[in-house]
């Protein structure tokens, strides 16, 4: 077939030309032709910028110009870049058992790792199904939940979920997050879920009493971020409507999905926000900081309850699910330095984080395009006045100025947020705060 007989197919521009990567000593001429990064359009955004080490709070790029990262590359780094305590354990266990099938096989670092999840998780959870990332964690929870009512033989397939909820980029987890601009291209192959109001804006107790009501005897699972709809906007929500979310939730044999993939590890203060608010879910997701931003690991943790329904002598009721690298031994023994580090003095340095952002966000209150500006644990965020959204060009501004100044921050749209490494000093995050307020003064 010719490029002709397809006049609405491709446009048909010329390939770049191909490189002899070994012979190209400019490494980020590679990048550009051949590399496609996420959530960048690649036709608007400057090139990325090379990172060639990293420690504590800091990316160095490849002038040896220190960045400070003040979202935690994208909130997987926990206890700062290439910790010593975690490298030494992913080095140690890359040479004795770098990986393994998970079906049929086990390991001391997923089985240990487990137990010590659970030590940490709210009782009454005890089963940990891993996975590799936030959203797999996600499509796990969702189709636990599906699977659990058809292994009894009930027909429950609806599920709820918040508006401006984010739980991740593959079909499912897009599928209970907010429709919006991440989704708009993928909707018709989105399953339709049953849509709760943002909690920050509405009643979202009643309107799930509401849902109880019309269409109880359908509802599979609620799936919610607690206390913080992170990506839709780095929205504060009260622990008290999680409780009651969960009363309801319980009272009709629902099953509460606490999504921690953002929340989890103390970001929210408290070590999981679910243990904070006394909230013990049917199934909670984890991710991004489980191996303390080190190797991608997911892991999605259900009561003994929902486990029962899966074991059974009848093969068809196994939940057939897995990854190639499900339960990496690398990654959990990353994840379990990380845990020891979690004991270690950490609560007192988030509460120390959160103690600088109130005296930093104090600074920026009286500024007229600065509002909403809001604290939770070890996360600060602000919105800035003007257009609102993801496409708003606002924060696009900020965060090229921040660069500039050696600060990494990625607004998302208007809303600004900070969400440091526990290792952050408090003069450091301060200096984010000035950063923040020359821009604020000079825009
Ligand atoms: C609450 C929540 N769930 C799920 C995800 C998806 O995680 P991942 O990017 O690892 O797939 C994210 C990512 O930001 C998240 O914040």
């Amino acid at each position: 077939m010719t490029g002709s007989e397809h006049p609405k197919g491709p446009a048909s521009a010329p390939d770049p030309p191909r490189t002899r990567a070994a012979m190209d000593s400019d490494w980020t001429a590679l990048d550009e032709r051949h590399v496609w990064h996420p959530y960048t359009q690649h036709g608007a955004s400057p090139p990325p910028v090379p990172i060639v080490r990293a420690e504590g709070s800091y990316l160095f790029d490849a002038q040896g110009r220190p960045i400070l990262d003040a979202i935690s590359s994208w909130w997987v780094t926990l206890h700062g870049h290439a910790h010593p305590a975690i490298a030494e354990a992913v080095a140690q266990q890359a040479g004795v058992l770098e990986q393994v099938i998970f079906a049929g096989f086990t390991h001391e670092p997923a089985a240990r790792l487990a137990a010590e999840l659970l030590d940490r998780l709210p009782a009454g959870l005890n089963r940990v199904f891993f996975s590799d990332n936030g959203s797999t964690a996600v499509e796990v929870a969702v189709k636990t939940a599906l699977q659990y009512w058809r292994n009894q033989g009930e027909a429950r397939s609806l599920v709820a979920a918040l508006e401006n909820a984010y739980h991740g980029d593959t079909f499912g987890a897009m599928s209970v997050s907010a429709r919006g601009v991440f989704t708009e291209a993928f909707s018709d192959g989105l399953f339709e879920v049953a849509r709760l109001p943002d909690p920050t804006e509405e009643d979202v107790v009643a309107a799930l009493q509401e849902l109880l009501d019309a269409r109880g005897h359908e509802l599979a699972a609620l799936i919610v971020e607690p206390l913080l709809l992170g990506a839709g906007g780095m929205r504060v929500w009260e622990a008290g409507t999680l409780r009651e979310l969960r009363r309801l939730t319980r009272e009709r044999g629902v099953l509460l999905i606490a999504d921690e993939v953002l929340t989890g590890f103390g970001r929210t203060g408290p070590l999981f926000a679910c243990a904070g608010a006394e909230v013990v879910p049917d199934l909670l997701c984890l991710s991004k900081g489980l191996t303390g931003g080190f190797l991608p690991l997911g892991a999605t943790v259900s009561t003994e309850e929902v486990f029962r329904a899966f074991r059974s002598p009848d093969r068809r009721r196994t939940l057939f699910h897995g990854h190639s690298y499900t339960a990496n031994p690398i990654a959990c023994s990353a994840a379990r330095a990380s845990l020891a580090l979690l004991d270690d003095g950490c609560e007192a340095r988030r509460l120390a984080i959160e103690r600088d952002h109130r005296s930093g966000l104090a600074r920026l209150a009286g500024h007229s395009a600065v509002q909403r500006p809001r604290v939770l644990g070890t996360l600060a965020a602000f919105d800035l006045a003007g257009e609102e959204g993801y496409m708003s060009r606002a924060g696009t501004e900020l965060q090229r100025f921040a660069l500039d100044r050696g600060v990494l921050l990625r607004p998302l749209g208007n809303v600004v947020y900070l969400l440091p490494p526990y290792c952050i000093t408090g003069e450091e995050v301060q200096g984010v705060y000035q950063v923040i307020e020359q821009f604020l003064e000079e825009s």
